[in-house]
């Protein structure tokens, strides 16, 4: 940490990942003040392993707030992807079919750069800063109390005009609006990603997903280096039951073309974990002055990389509604925040739910499901519409498109 926080600020932030970082920045640049709370030290936010696509409009997010130097100088921007089912590979052209390219740029390392910038501003952000309650968020001087510094630390009181809860899909603040006004929904998948990094260099230059006769596999990459693969496997596994080997294997195997023409390249694998997969939705995002943003709000299963794409957006109308607020009091931005958010969210929340069912093998296994999933596939393969709508979602709609 590096100053005290102070006792009182404009807003509030629980959370300190890249919605709550992200909102911070773009309020600042909006002359608003900000504290951010993290529940978590510092080394544990910066090597947490999460997705690596960034859509257009949050490389600008990132441009707009100035974390675009390390994007630029080490990011990989990306044309298109691979779909491959059947023994064959169908490419997605998102430059030709939409104008727009995406950049794989981890989002760890999105993460590490808002931190930096941060403290370089000299701004506060408390880390090991666990929160205990957000109250009074239904009048206009609502709080957050949290305890400093591990279960002796002190208990400390945030007074702010607006709290917003970038905690996470198990975090405090979303409890702070009453169950009687909250829908939520859910569905869980039945599989999880069992996710490696690998010390070898990327075996395709775009990113492929494949349908393969045992499952989905993922292969992307961190650097021109270092693989990112995923393969899909039953809820519970644990990913030392894995050998290096047999994952290698199996990614080969869902990863192979009829015609022989790909090979795999293998390498010391560095990192492995296993990620359940799930779709969240709880509505509203907003309740008196208490803002969701981010996996707080809702959450998307990996496939496609939603995730953080989704939570930059939330910020991005977010920072623009209470900027206004601030400056003129007009809430009409603020008022619309959450319904404005919720159309962003049901979008990416069908797309992640699409390329998921599409592309995974459901182990209870209806025949029914499995003929529809390879009639979308086939359908892609042969409409460039087809083609152009997944690009579309895939590359991130503009705001205010929706
Ligand atoms: C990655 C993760 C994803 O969920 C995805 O769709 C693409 C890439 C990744 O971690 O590289």
């Amino acid at each position: 940490m590096s100053a005290p926080a102070p006792e009182r600020t404009q807003v509030a932030i629980v959370g300190g990942g890249p919605a709550g970082l992200m909102l911070a920045h773009l309020l600042r640049l909006r002359g608003v003040d900000s504290v951010v709370l993290e529940s978590r030290p510092r080394e544990r936010v910066e090597t947490r392993q999460r997705a690596g696509i960034l859509e257009h409009g949050t490389v600008e997010a990132l441009r707009e707030v100035g974390a675009d130097a390390r994007m630029d100088e080490l990011g990989l921007p990306h044309d298109g992807f691979e779909l491959r089912f059947a023994g064959r590979g169908v490419r997605v052209d998102m430059q030709e079919l939409t104008g727009e390219r995406v950049m794989i740029w981890a989002q760890t390392e999105v993460t590490k750069d808002l931190i930096a910038l941060r403290l370089d501003h000299g701004e506060p952000l408390v880390f090991d800063a666990e929160v205990l309650a957000v109250s009074d968020v239904e009048t206009d001087s609502p709080s957050v109390r949290y305890r400093h510094g591990g279960s002796d630390g002190e208990v400390h009181v945030l007074h702010a005009d607006v709290v917003v809860g970038a905690d996470g899909s198990y975090g405090p603040s979303r409890r702070a609006i009453p169950e009687h006004l909250v829908r939520r929904f859910e569905r869980v998948y039945p599989y999880s990603w069992l996710g490696i990094l690998a010390d070898v260099a990327p075996s395709s230059h775009e990113l492929v997903y494949a349908r393969g006769r045992t499952g989905f596999a993922l292969a992307s990459m961190r650097s021109p280096s270092v693989t990112r693969a995923y393969i899909q496997v039953p809820n519970g596994t644990d990913p030392q039951s894995w050998a290096d080997e047999a994952i290698w294997d199996e990614l080969s195997a869902r990863f192979a073309l009829d015609d022989g023409s790909f090979t795999l390249s293998r390498g010391p694998i560095t990192d492995k974990s296993v990620t359940p997969m799930r779709s969240m939705v709880t509505e509203p995002m907003r309740h008196g002055r208490l803002f969701l943003a981010g996996d707080a709000a809702h959450i998307v299963p990996p496939t496609g990389a939603k995730g953080l794409n989704l939570a930059v957006a939330d910020v991005r109308v977010l920072a623009e509604a209470l900027g206004e607020w601030f400056a003129t009091k007009d809430e009409t931005l603020m008022d619309a925040y959450s319904d404005t958010a919720l159309r962003r969210v049901w979008r990416a929340s069908h797309f992640s739910w699409t390329m998921t069912t599409m592309l995974h093998v459901d182990p209870d296994g209806d025949p029914f499901d499995e003929q529809l999933a390879l009639s979308h596939l086939h359908h892609i393969e042969s409409s460039e519409s087809a083609r152009r709508a997944l690009a579309e979602n895939y590359r991130g709609l503009a705001l205010g498109a929706l």
